[in-house]
């Protein structure tokens, strides 16, 4: 499978309407959280791609009933708090480091005994970062070196509740010690360096579970161990993430008007929105309204002239996964963009900054990474060949580039588009990308 190659044609233009898939990090959450609930949650916008399969996958080899009555639409026969089992075999969270992490949490609260692999990618990712504090908490673990993957897993301790100071913003890190906190005694907390995603606490109190959040910026939260969660009903929405694609390919392809439906547009996951206004790009919300604890929207993009910028740090951990599209907006507009403050780029689902650069490079673009981001020279794009490194985000951004490039560019190893984004290359060329 890892050898899919995308090939753009120059000249499309994007229109019409669509819907992205699922959020993936609503759609892991709600897997995780309507599992260990007492009773039945239906969720509904499932994002069926192979990251929240791996998680649903675990979550069946643990005991848990998940019937699929469509693609996207799931019934989840919680089991409780207590009610999941040892599983049988090692459970395989593929390429997702979300699910690994997550799971890393909830896990170490657990009566048994569980080990977690990954792919060739999630392997090489840092885990002592959630390691770490859950050691603090009383949880028990056996690492590779470095605390990478294979993660051991030991069961029946109990946890204790801690306070811990993030030194990175991850709301993956955050949110692996929440679910540990479930299983703890007495107050789990963190304080985040800045503001990331909020869907774990979100959802927790959709599920009856009181999660404090307090401080100017909102950044300490806190919960007691020891409650239950209530079966619910989530709908998910489509996921800016996916929707970033198309707002820079509707912004940089002449004579486009696209409107994606039904985005999330969680204020914690909007910096791709913001960072693309801040270049220029013409961007309006429609139909707001709240769905399920979630603000969504319609978004409206037509064509506009881009202008280079500097990025401000505050926005990073608010666009974390958008940034190879940005840098293809950036390569599109005028001038120059610069990043920094963006190091977490580094140890993604590939090492964005430089494969990017590399990409970009490759196909007639001055780009050059630097330690902490990138500075890209906005120019003409050109045919290349790209080698995606097995990360769907770049491959998906350089399909966006075939909108501007002036001869086709080819992107290797994009099966992994199927993490996030089942049907991209449909969904795209039904917009009007030339991708095949
Ligand atoms: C995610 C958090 C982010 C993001 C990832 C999904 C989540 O990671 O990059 O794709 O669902 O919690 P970090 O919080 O580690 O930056």
């Amino acid at each position: 499978m890892s050898n899919i190659t995308f090939k753009t044609k120059p000249d499309g233009k994007l229109t019409g309407r669509l819907r992205v898939p699922g959020d993936k990090s609503i759609s892991h959450r709600a897997i995780m959280l309507g599992s260990i609930a007492e009773g039945t949650t239906q969720v509904t916008g499932f994002l069926n791609g192979d990251d929240c399969i791996a998680t649903m996958n675990a979550f069946r080899a643990m005991g848990v009933e998940i019937e699929e009555n469509s693609a996207t639409e799931l019934s989840i026969h919680g089991v409780g708090m207590k009610g999941l089992k040892a599983p049988e075999k090692e459970l395989d969270m593929g390429n997702s480091g979300t699910a690994m992490r997550l799971l890393t949490g909830l896990l170490s609260g657990q009566a048994f005994d569980s080990v977690l692999v990954g792919d060739k990618s999630l392997s090489t990712r840092p885990m002592n970062r959630i390691i770490k504090p859950l050691k603090n908490m009383g949880g028990g673990f056996e690492t590779e070196e470095g605390g990478r993957p294979p993660l051991r897993i030991k069961g029946g301790r109990q946890l204790k509740g801690v306070h811990y100071d993030l030194p990175i913003a991850s709301a993956q890190v955050k949110s692996a010690i929440l679910l540990a906190g479930l299983y703890a005694e007495g107050e789990t907390s963190v304080t985040e360096p800045g503001i990331t995603r909020d869907h774990t606490e979100r959802m927790l109190r959709g599920f009856g579970y009181d999660v404090k959040t307090t401080g100017d910026r909102g950044q300490h939260i806190s919960l007691q161990g020891g409650g239950k969660l209530t079966a619910s009903r989530i709908d998910v929405p489509a996921d800016i993430s996916s929707a970033a694609f198309f707002m820079v390919g509707a912004s940089i392809a002449e004579g486009s008007d696209l409107t994606l439906e039904h985005v999330g547009i969680n204020p914690t996951r909007t910096g791709v929105i913001d960072i693309l206004k801040l270049m220029g790009a013409d961007i309006t919300l429609e139909n707001q309204q709240e769905v399920g604890g979630e603000p969504v929207a319609d978004i409206r993009i037509r064509s506009a002239q881009l202008k280079g910028i500097n990025i401000p740090e505050e926005l990073v951990p608010l666009a974390i996964d958008e940034f190879p599209v940005i840098f293809i907006a950036a390569a599109c507009a005028t001038g120059e963009t610069v990043l920094t403050g963006a190091e977490e780029l580094r140890v993604k689902e590939s090492d964005r900054i430089q494969v990017m650069a590399d990409g970009l490079n490759n196909c007639g673009i001055d780009a050059r990474a630097t330690a902490d981001g990138i500075i890209i020279k906005a120019g003409q794009l050109t045919a290349g060949t790209v080698d995606s490194h097995g990360d769907h985000r770049i491959a998906m951004a350089f399909s966006i580039a075939g909108l501007r490039a002036n001869g086709s560019i080819s992107i290797n190893d994009c099966a992994n588009v199927n993490t996030s984004f089942p049907d991209f290359v449909d969904l795209a060329s039904g917009a009007g990308l030339g991708i095949s």
